[in-house]
């Protein structure tokens, strides 16, 4: 695997000071990443709608330190402000990013930097920020390091900075374009790589264009086990072979059914995805169980709507509570009519996010 292609060999530019911001999706995966090795190699490859209104934007306001001395050279400073405020608990996360990025973007030595988030999704909804947080950071570095390198590629700064959001958080890999993307290497996947996402390398049928997502909240509390715990889980697992095995071969099914528009063949792999995902922790040892009560209503109520209407709605799952409602455009009056009357009442406080697929990061 070639990772010396993401070691700037040149950096002609010098910058003193500046400040970018970047507006970068979370994204739902179809086929999900849940099993990985060092560092952040997934187990098998995985799909993703990438999303629009869900989204962090991020500032990083880089100032250039000056006469530093042999220690300070070999630290890397910066503060966090979530939502304006000073977040020091979520400095770790960060930190622990930096220093895993450090020999691809030496350059963040070099600056003091003040990073500005905040998620267009209210805080602690249960959906995962880490995807579109770490993404927008890496667009924001990636920002300086064009203006440093003014030679650098689109193509390229899109693959660095997927490639750096991997290895913050796997899923990040997936949230720099849209919309449709893959990570991990797959045979049936031109150009794919465990090392960064790609966008998705062939013609979409138009039924998935558009495509809507909404987000049901069914539990918005802290999760009691953490994605990299459940990842971790995948170690020694009893079926943890047989799954990726699967994972890879519903990939290749979804990549012909993305192409020739077979819906009703999605609902199966999409929906089998999300259960098998939570199957995965409920066979792992120690076992843990994340769906709560409402999320099984929501999923039989779904199932319920399907078989009366003939809709092509269908549900997915990431690792929580929350249910992710997918259904094609044209049924958006419907569906949203079913969300508002029924499903609603199985969500914390009636709150649910409408969304569809977005087309990735953008530049403020
Ligand atoms: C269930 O990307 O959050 O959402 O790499 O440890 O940060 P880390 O894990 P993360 O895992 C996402 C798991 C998932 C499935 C998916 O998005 O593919």
């Amino acid at each position: 695997m070639n990772t010396a292609q993401f070691i700037p060999s040149t950096l002609p530019f010098s910058i003193e000071k500046a400040t970018y911001t970047w507006q970068t999706p979370s994204n739902i995966a179809l086929i999900k990443y849940w099993g990985k090795s060092d560092p952040q190699i997934p187990k098998n490859a995985s799909i993703s709608f990438t999303l629009n209104n869900c989204h962090t934007i991020t500032s990083i306001n880089f100032v250039k330190r000056v006469t530093l001395s042999a220690v300070e050279r070999s630290q890397i400073t910066f503060e966090l402000f979530f939502e304006g405020e000073k977040k020091e608990a979520f400095k770790p996360k960060i930190s622990q990013f930096f220093e895993r990025i450090k020999e691809y973007c030496p350059y963040v030595f070099e600056y003091h930097m003040i990073i500005n988030s905040e998620n267009s999704f209210p805080h602690s909804s249960g959906i995962a920020s880490s995807a579109s947080g770490l993404s927008a950071i890496a667009m924001c570095l990636l920002n300086l390091e064009k203006e440093l390198n003014p030679d650098l590629s689109e193509e390229f700064i899109n693959q660095k900075a997927s490639f750096l959001g991997r290895l913050g958080s796997g899923s990040a890999s997936r949230s720099i374009e849209g919309p449709l993307v893959v990570w991990g290497k797959h045979p049936k996947i031109e150009g794919s790589s465990d090392l960064f996402g790609v966008k998705f390398p062939y013609k979409v049928h138009s039924v998935f264009e558009n495509y809507q997502d909404t987000i049901l909240l069914v539990d918005k509390g802290e999760k009691q086990v953490s994605s990299t715990v459940g990842h971790n889980l995948m170690y020694k697992h009893p079926y943890a072979e047989q799954r990726f095995l699967q994972a890879n071969e519903n990939l290749a099914k979804l990549s012909e059914i993305v192409q020739n528009g077979d819906i009703d063949a999605f609902i199966n792999i999409v929906e089998s995805e999300a259960l098998t995902l939570h199957a995965m922790m409920l066979t792992s040892n120690p076992y843990f169980i994340l769906m709560k009560p409402n999320t099984l209503e929501i999923i039989n109520e779904i199932w319920k709507f399907r078989g009366e209407t003939g809709s092509k709605i269908c549900f997915t799952l990431d690792a929580g509570a929350n249910v992710h409602v997918l259904y094609p455009k044209n049924e958006k009056e419907k569906v949203n009519h079913f969300i508002e009357e029924t499903l609603s009442n199985y969500c914390q406080k009636n709150q649910y996010i409408f969304d569809n697929i977005g087309l990735g990061a953008k530049k403020l």
